[in-house]
């Protein structure tokens, strides 16, 4: 048989309204999340065990046994094999990490059924494409209205635990998102719409990872920027940037002035 390759693409939380928590201590959500036209990539060799292995920029750390979500995620869907993990993508960064990669593993088997127990990231990253999240995660609807937006994705290199920022979190009943913008919208009123939501976990994540502050400075300042954001519990942030094309040269003037930081320019769909 040959290989499956599959693509785990950045998931940025474009906005993330908290707006309670389960008698269980979980956090009720509200969130718009998109998907990036980069990623981890992954490669399924069926076979009679089942095996990871690691390459890329950020595989150190990475796990090769059953604490690897792709693991549990390979064991969900009855496959065996070997799992190879380019890893491209900085993980603890509140783009999706494991979460993504054992979404696109279940993809690649065909394994539709939403797999919440593998985290409350996953069933969104199963479904890898614009969607509104809400209970603790499970619930998902596909928004097939949103535009492409191009974007920088910036990780300063600094690991925020996402239990950590959850508990310095003080007010958990906040509003839950606007209706989203109506089919057809263009996207200067998506954005305008986008700068009205929040993410409630950005100033807790700042009191745990004050550089965060840096980097949406940073982002902010520069010129054609329509919004900057921090995604899911953090440390990544993104910015948006409407002209058609500005993104690249602005994520590569950034890396110049920032080189300790990974910087990425891409669309997110
Ligand atoms: O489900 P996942 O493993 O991604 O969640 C990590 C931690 O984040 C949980 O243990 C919990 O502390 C917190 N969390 C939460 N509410 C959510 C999602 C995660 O409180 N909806």
């Amino acid at each position: 048989m040959p290989p499956i390759e599959v693509s785990a693409p950045a998931k940025v939380n474009l906005t993330l309204h908290v707006t309670g928590q389960r008698a269980d201590g979980y956090h009720l959500l509200d969130s718009l999340v998109a998907f990036a036209d980069f990623g981890d990539q992954i490669r399924l060799i069926k076979g009679p065990d089942l095996r990871i292995t690691v390459s890329g920029p950020f595989a150190e750390g990475v796990p090769t046994d059953h604490r690897n979500l792709v693991w549990r995620a390979a064991e969900i869907a009855g496959w065996t094999g070997q799992i190879h993990i380019e890893k491209n993508l900085p993980h603890g960064a509140g783009i999706g990490g494991g979460s993504s990669d054992a979404g696109a593993v279940l993809r690649a088997l065909g394994h539709t059924a939403p797999a919440l127990g593998l985290g409350a990231d996953v069933p969104v990253c199963q479904h890898a494409g614009a969607a509104r999240m809400a209970g603790i995660g499970e619930q998902i609807t596909p928004v097939a209205t949103m535009p492409p937006l191009q974007a920088i994705l910036v990780n300063p290199g600094v690991h925020v635990p996402t239990p950590k920022v959850f508990s310095v979190l003080r007010q958990k009943d906040n509003d839950s998102m606007e209706a989203l913008p109506a089919m057809g919208a263009s996207p200067a009123t998506w954005t305008e719409w986008l700068r009205r939501q929040r993410n409630d976990l950005e100033a807790p994540a700042m009191t745990t990872a004050p550089v965060i502050r840096d980097v949406l400075a940073a982002l902010s300042r520069l010129k054609g920027v329509s919004l900057a954001r921090m995604s899911g519990s953090g440390a990544t942030c993104f910015a948006l940037v409407p002209e058609d094309g500005a993104h690249i040269a602005l994520a590569r003037t950034l890396s110049a002035t920032f080189p300790q930081w990974w910087v990425q320019a891409g669309t997110l769909t």
